[in-house]
């Protein structure tokens, strides 16, 4: 599956735009604050029908010239099927909407996986440097993805995790009999087993992964592991600091993944270009594993692509990503020569100027 066009109105700095895209590699180039990030946010819009970052839709309308709109869509091309595919969107500020080959959803939810994409973003730093609710998260939605069993228990383990919560706060007011917990205990450690064992599954089998393009973008022989650290599920011993608290510390819901660099935490010892390379692998395991359940190849955006990481590692990256992934790729960074060197004129890869809400194509040298 690739982006063929892509027609942007209104949309955060863009009045109104159309762009044509290579089905291999994009590079996308310009200044600070020309508009990059916002035509890979636009391609991540269409996919997930929202933005990469903002919440408010309302963010996303030209605030220059103030129609009170915007509107998106792109025109993909299905490999296999050999067929064309629209997605449009538009959003007025009161509702948002979205066709499919001029279908309208009436549930954006049936959308997702449609064009699946994966995003690669200064962001993604997180991972390994922010709390654990990023690494569930992230865990959490790519078993989710392929596995229904694995996603109904998350949503019953987390209704039920928030009665319980609710009634831990109630029993500041008043006395609740134990038996109602126990009702609620029993029921978490159920889904809570399941939820578990689905994770050490995923986590084994995606190491292998992570590690192969680890090794791929590093050329570093360095073992690494992704090691999944639970908390307690008998949730009888933390019953009086639940009470004291007014909420359930322990379970599934705070589990995490430790990611290892020879026994070590990565998070702890490993430097700013290891890290970010880890963060790299990561996506692209994630990626592979998309690949595998949907059987189409993601689409990659690869944003600020030399963010924390030298002009060799970046090279590695890019000629794995353009040579080894069959994913139409997108790659965004401020100074077109370099990544015209990095890709030293192979035929495959275009490349556009991003100025003054403009994108024009340029040659590869
Ligand atoms: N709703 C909007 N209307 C007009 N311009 C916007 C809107 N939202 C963001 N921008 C502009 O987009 C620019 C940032 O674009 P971005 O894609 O992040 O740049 P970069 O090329 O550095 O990735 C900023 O100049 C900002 O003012
Ligand atoms: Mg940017």
């Amino acid at each position: 599956m690739y982006l063929k066009t892509i027609f942007l109105q209104n949309f955060k700095n863009y009045k109104d735009i159309s762009i044509g895209f290579s089905k291999n590699v994009n590079c996308i180039y310009g200044l600070n604050g020309a508009g990059k990030t916002n035509i890979l946010d636009a391609i991540h819009y269409l996919s997930f029908t929202k933005s990469f970052f903002s919440y408010s839709d309302k963010k996303n309308i030209n605030f220059s010239n103030d129609l009170g709109y915007f509107t998106l869509k792109g025109v993909y091309v299905h490999d296999q099927e050999d067929a064309e595919l629209s997605i449009r969107c538009a959003y007025d500020q009161k509702e948002k909407h979205f066709w499919l080959n001029e279908k309208k959803y009436k549930k954006f939810s049936s959308h997702i996986g449609r064009v699946p994409l994966v995003f690669i973003s200064p962001s993604d730093i997180q991972l390994v440097e922010g709390g654990s609710e990023s690494r569930r998260k992230f865990m959490d939605l790519i078993i989710s993805q392929k596995n229904k069993t694995y996603l109904n228990a998350l949503v019953k383990y987390h209704k039920t995790l928030a009665q319980r919560n609710a009634l831990l706060k109630e029993s500041f007011r008043k006395n609740i009999d134990d038996a109602l917990f126990e009702i609620f205990d029993d029921q978490l450690k159920e889904w809570g087993d399941v939820i578990r064992k689905e994770r050490e599954q995923f986590l084994k089998a995606f190491t292998s992964k992570v590690e192969e393009y680890y090794r791929i973008i590093s050329k570093e022989k360095e073992t690494i592991a992704l090691e999944y650290q639970q908390s307690n599920l008998e949730l009888k011993k933390n019953f009086q600091i639940d009470l004291r608290r007014g909420f359930t510390t322990s379970g599934v819901h705070r589990d995490d993944i430790v990611f290892l660099m020879h026994q070590k935490s990565l998070k702890a010892y490993a430097s700013e270009g290891q890290k970010k390379s880890f963060v790299i692998a990561l996506r692209l395991a994630q990626l592979n594993v998309i690949k595998e359940a949907l059987g189409i190849s993601p689409i990659l955006l690869l944003d600020d692509i030399f963010d924390r990481i030298d002009q060799h590692r970046a090279q590695v990256l890019l000629h794995t990503v353009s040579n080894q992934i069959d994913s139409q790729v997108f790659i965004s960074h401020t100074d077109g020569k370099k990544l015209k060197e990095v890709f030293n004129a192979q035929t495959n890869v275009h490349f556009y100027k991003v100025e003054k809400q403009n994108v024009v194509k340029t040659h590869a040298s």
